[in-house]
């Protein structure tokens, strides 16, 4: 058998339990797709065209924005990646000027690269507490959209879970003409089921406000120009499976399907555009189930872990969406990193990513409930452990965690503009030694890739520490080389 194939029936055999992305969660059930390589065709008579559609494909792409309220929308079938490669492309003319954040998602800076576009930078935001990017308000971008922006990228929901503020932020926007592109990739569930909303009314967080009772609204309707959802990260469809849509006038829609022609396969997957529409039909028909079950499981895990010691798992008061369940220890014992390992070693639970504070699981209305106990029995025995821990190491401090406190990271300074710097001739050298130096390639922490470095940039100090730490916690950091001995850091810098 070969590798890969066994490598995914071994896990599919085996006790491992996924809180990470697809949204389906290796669940038959939630993906009853039978006979992949039956329906495995490509465009013959009858089955229309997704780069030409008027058929069968038009059909299905008419339902999802139906269920979506959009004015257009687009299957995809190469991720939000080339979703937002095509928004950013069709958007910004070559050389101009795109106003985003820093947490963005690698596919932002790959069209930059490829357009040769000026990344302006909002205040790069951090909650500090959970070591996260924050979510923006429209009072936080109105002093950055000056008359040469020509488009703007946020993210919402980020890939912890927080909401900005689209329908002032599109608002504003829209006064200076200036279309805003929304990566919701991780909110592709949004609008879906109840709207009643949650209560936001009171500083202190009592246990029953920390419940959900509701999924945020979509970006679509929110009043986005271009928002592009994946819709294989939080809905039971397949990887590789995504929507883009767009509203208003001010997104050239010639110009977007243009540049989906040229970032998608040619041959697209049939059975992936079909996964789309199963799911579509899923949501227009069980979607209000779908998203009952999600707030039904993300509520038990709070109820079951409110009265936890050491380990802290944030609710609506402060992660909008409910498929993120950030776990942390609020004592500082243990990092991120620690807390997932143990769940992948000693539990078999696969989460999503793990970072210097917290580890991050994604469920969604298809996990079933005997995974979400197993998540709850080994969280539990995990800050047991903790307590241990802290028992038998008497001078450990007490928590210094601080949910709610908000700071903003510096952005390195940038000599030369992206496209060129990764253009550049570079060559390798010692961590220490490229203090002073342009970066020659990406360096970032994956998931969720959210540059520490980007081409052209300096590295400072501050960068350097950074990427030492980084090592040092075992954390995974794309885009250094290491030495033989595996001692020294070896990073790309322009050649001078
Ligand atoms: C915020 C964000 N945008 C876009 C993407 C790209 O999505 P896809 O994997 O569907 O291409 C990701 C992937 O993780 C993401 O986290």
């Amino acid at each position: 058998m070969p590798e890969i194939y066994r490598e995914l029936i071994k896990l599919a055999e085996s006790d491992s339990y996924p809180f990470h992305m697809p949204g389906h969660k290796r669940n038959e059930i939630s993906t009853p797709f039978e006979g992949a390589f039956r329906c495995d065709i490509t465009e013959i008579d009858g089955f229309d065209n997704l780069h030409d559609e008027s058929g069968i494909i038009l059909e299905a792409q008419q339902r999802a924005n139906r269920l979506y309220c959009a004015e257009e929308t687009y299957f995809l079938v190469n991720g939000s990646t080339c979703g937002v490669l095509s928004a950013v492309s069709a958007t910004v003319p070559k050389g101009g000027v795109i106003l985003a954040a820093r947490g963005s998602h690698k596919a932002l800076y790959h069209a930059a690269y490829l357009r040769d576009l000026e990344i302006r930078y909002l205040p790069y935001k951090i909650n500090s507490g959970y070591d996260i990017p924050e979510a923006y308000t429209a009072e936080d971008i109105m002093p950055f959209l000056s008359s040469d922006v020509d488009a703007v990228f946020i993210t919402s929901p980020t890939y912890e879970g927080k909401c900005s503020e689209v329908h002032e932020i599109a608002k504003i926007c829209h006064e200076k003409k200036i279309p805003l592109i929304v990566d919701a990739a991780h909110g592709a569930h949004f609008g879906f089921g109840d709207m009643e909303s949650k209560d936001n009314g009171s500083d202190s967080v009592s246990y029953e406000q920390d419940l959900y009772t509701r999924v945020p609204e979509s970006a679509v309707t929110q009043g986005a120009d271009i928002v592009i959802h994946s819709v294989h990260k939080t809905l039971p469809s397949m990887t590789q499976t995504a929507l883009i849509h767009i509203n208003g006038e001010l997104a050239d829609r010639a110009l977007v399907k243009r540049y989906l022609r040229i970032y998608q396969s040619s041959s697209p997957s049939y059975v992936l555009m079909a996964s789309i529409d199963r799911c579509m039909e899923e949501m227009e028909s069980r979607g209000r189930d779908y998203i009952d079950r999600l707030l039904h499981l993300r509520n038990v895990i709070t109820k079951e872990t409110i009265e936890l010691k050491n380990i802290y798992i944030p609710g609506s008061k402060v992660i909008d969406d409910p498929c993120k369940i950030l776990i942390l220890d609020a004592s500082g014992t243990m990092t991120g990193q620690q807390i997932y390992d143990i769940l992948r070693e000693e539990y078999a639970l696969q989460l999503e990513m793990a970072g210097q504070v917290i580890a991050l699981a994604i469920i969604t209305g298809s996990d079933s409930e005997d995974g979400i106990k197993r998540l709850i029995e080994a969280v539990k025995a995990i800050d047991k452990k903790i307590e241990g821990i802290k028992d038998k190491n008497s001078s450990a401090e007490a928590s210094s965690f601080d949910r709610e406190k908000i700071l903003y990271r510096d952005i390195p300074s940038q000599k030369i503009k992206l496209t060129k710097a990764w253009d550049s001739p570079r060559e390798q050298v010692s961590i220490d030694a490229a203090l002073g130096r342009c970066a020659g390639d990406f360096i970032n922490l994956y998931p969720p890739g959210i540059p520490i470095i980007v081409p052209g940039e300096v590295f400072s100090k501050d960068i350097v520490k950074e990427i030492k730490t980084c090592r040092s916690k075992e954390l995974n950091l794309q885009g250094c080389l290491y030495s033989r001995d595996s001692k020294e850091i070896l990073v790309e810098v322009i050649k001078e």
